[in-house]
């Protein structure tokens, strides 16, 4: 039943339509939303890209025409052209942009028929995921996920023109490539044409810019692809898009600046959002004290708070044994949450520490007349009072404990923070506070290769002032990165370089890379290092966090067009999937184990 369209031509888009066009004739093409038959007069509300127009079918008008106009069901692709007409007041729609005009149709072209579809194509649907996913190109007709991706275009397109402007330039690095230095497992390519021989897929195009940065293009921009072979999570995909950026001649403070330009920059060209500038910045051991995480969400308070003094001597073992074996004691104040939370509440933020390793939650929930807890009974009088003073405690509150070594402490009263402010329901999405963490430990150890690892990358470069500890305590060297962080997510990361060949030999000797094995992975760039590196240093952004964070969405899934799922496959194309027989062959590839086909 479909028709052509030749001889139409489009004259607007539907929510480009206003009561200035009143009178005028105009054809409209898109989606049938809705069809209402009220006997007499059809109302078909169309849908294109930008919204909702009402069309309106006379029967006394054009009994053929109308008669088409019966047949028109949901999701229909129409064209249409009518004349613009003033609602009567009463039928004034005020929620919708066009809802003060509609078209009176007077011809209609049905384009294309449809099935009914498997989902509802409405805003905030509340459909199974699964099957939104399968059917995604239906999905991205809703106005929340075409609102996302549109907003994904938009903040694209500012960040080329903010770094264009900055004197960056987009140069595309390869996809086909070596291992990268993320630390992810990778993707990989088998070569047709070298047998047992595979490409990487580029966890980041961190050597590429580096070696950009030695060919004198001073500063470099890419929006790449990424892909990464790590277990999913909400804000995790296999393949994924960085902001990436490198420049030259340059310290740790030249590359937060012009990252707070972008950022103020995108918020206020995407959103209208005012962000204040120069950001917080917090050492990585500060972040972790003060909020149990490298990663903190200073939205609200609720900050950790060091006890251990007080605690040392006190008559509760689990406190002063914890002190005394080089770990700590500390608390967090839940303002108001012991007037609030019932005692199955308190034993359920319990549970919430020990899946972070705590041993157990002590408490005291301060009340008007006096202290509920299972612990004051072990401490001295001057002791609750000293903690309770610390603590900042009124009636009403509920002070939250901890004790055991410093790691565990800080990690699970920090999950806890993030625990009570989601009951407190005092997280607004709409409220965005970044930070930039800094003084990021160099290294951290792998215990289960009892061995120094790069917490970042390799190519890294240590603080100066702590370049001496590298030969004593490689523990302690802070190195020169630093992650930006927005409302307690990782949005971005990077750092300052190391470009001296002494430094980068000696780094690799440290997480146990013989010269050899170091040659071997990175050796085109160790040589290029030969040839005059200069100073550099740049970061990236994970954009579908940031678009996830700035649409308010929940997940990086709804604002990626095409998704995988938790077990990295795509619902809609059914990938991975089975190739060939003499695809394989071509491949040199043998399959080991069976599989079920
Ligand atoms: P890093 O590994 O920290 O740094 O990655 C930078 C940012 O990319 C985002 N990101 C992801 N987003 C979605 N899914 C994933 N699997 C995923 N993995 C990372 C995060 C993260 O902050 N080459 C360095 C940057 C540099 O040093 O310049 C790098 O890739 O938002
Ligand atoms: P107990 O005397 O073992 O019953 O412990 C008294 C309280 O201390 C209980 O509320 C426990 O949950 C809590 N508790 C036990 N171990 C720890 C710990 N490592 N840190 C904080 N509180 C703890």
């Amino acid at each position: 039943m479909s028709e052509s369209i030749y001889g139409l031509k489009r004259t607007h888009m539907c929510t480009e339509l206003s009561a200035r066009n009143i009178g005028e004739k105009v054809t409209v093409m898109g989606w049938v939303h809705k069809s209402r038959n009220l006997g007499g007069v059809i109302f078909v509300s169309l849908r294109d890209r930008t919204g909702l127009l009402q069309v309106t079918f006379y029967s006394e008008q054009d009994e053929e025409l109308f008669k088409k106009a019966e047949t028109l069901k949901s999701e229909f692709v129409i064209a249409v052209v009518g004349t613009v007409a003033g609602r009567t007041p009463e039928n004034i729609n005020p929620k919708m942009k066009t809802g003060e005009i509609e078209v009176i149709g007077e011809e209609l072209r049905v384009l294309n028929s449809a099935e009914t579809p498997p989902i509802y194509i409405e805003e905030d649907l509340d459909a199974n995921e699964a099957i939104r996913l399968k059917y995604r190109y239906l999905d991205l007709r809703r106005p929340d996920m075409q609102r996302n991706l549109l907003l994904r275009h938009r903040v694209a397109k500012i960040a080329r023109d903010y770094f264009d402007e900055q004197g960056f330039v987009e140069i595309e690095t390869p996809m086909l490539t070596k291992s990268t230095p993320e630390g992810a497992r990778d993707y990989l390519v088998p070569s047709r044409v070298h047998p047992g021989k595979f490409y990487a897929l580029p966890q980041s195009p961190q050597l590429f810019k580096q070696l950009l940065m030695v060919s004198g293009y001073d500063r470099y921009f890419q929006i790449a692809k990424c892909f990464r072979d790590e277990d999913l999570r909400a804000d995790r995909q296999p393949e994924f898009t960085q902001i990436d950026i490198e420049m030259s001649f340059v310290d740790v403070d030249d590359v937060l600046t012009v990252n707070e330009g972008f950022i103020k920059r995108v918020f206020k060209e995407a959103l209208g959002v005012d962000v204040e500038t120069p950001f917080v910045r917090m050492s990585y051991k500060e972040a972790m004290e003060r909020y149990g995480s490298d990663k903190p969400d200073i939205r609200f308070g609720l900050e950790l708070v060091n006890l251990s003094d007080i605690a040392e001597n006190c008559g509760f073992k689990v406190f002063s044994d914890a002190v005394k074996s080089g770990g700590s004691v500390r608390a967090i104040n839940a303002k108001g949450c012991g007037a609030k939370f019932s005692r199955r509440e308190i034993d359920s933020l319990a549970d919430v520490v020990k899946t972070y390793r705590a041993k157990g939650l002590a408490w005291i929930a301060v009340e008007e007349n006096g202290l509920k807890s299972p612990i004051t009974k072990f401490l001295s009088e001057d002791e609750v009072k000293a903690i309770l003073e610390r603590m900042k405690a009124e009636p009403g509150d509920l002070i939250c404990f901890v004790a055991d070594r410093n790691d565990i402490v800080c990690t699970s009263l920090g999950q806890l923070r993030l625990e009570i402010a989601r009951r407190l329901n005092i997280l607004d999405n709409k409220v965005f506070k970044f930070l930039w963490v800094t003084e990021f430990p160099l290294f951290e150890y792998d215990e289960e290769e009892k061995r120094w690892v790069a917490m970042h990358h390799p190519f890294t470069s240590p603080m100066d002032e702590d370049i001496p500890k590298l030969d004593t305590n490689p523990g302690e060297v802070r190195a020169k990165a630093y992650d930006i962080i927005l409302n307690g997510v990782e949005l971005g990361g990077g750092s300052i370089r190391i470009h001296s060949q002494e430094l980068q030999s000696k780094m690799f000797s440290l997480i146990g890379f013989t010269k050899e094995q170091a040659w071997e992975r990175f050796g085109f760039l160790l040589e290029a290092f030969k040839y005059g590196t200069p100073p550099h240093g740049g970061m990236a952004y994970g954009l579908d966090r940031l678009i996830m964070l700035m649409a308010g969405a929940s997940s990086i899934r709804d604002v990626i067009a095409f998704p995988k799922v938790q077990n990295a496959s795509c619902l809609m194309t059914n990938a991975p999937d089975y190739v060939d027989e003499k695809q394989l062959e071509e491949l040199h590839i043998n399959i080991k184990t069976e599989v079920e086909s």
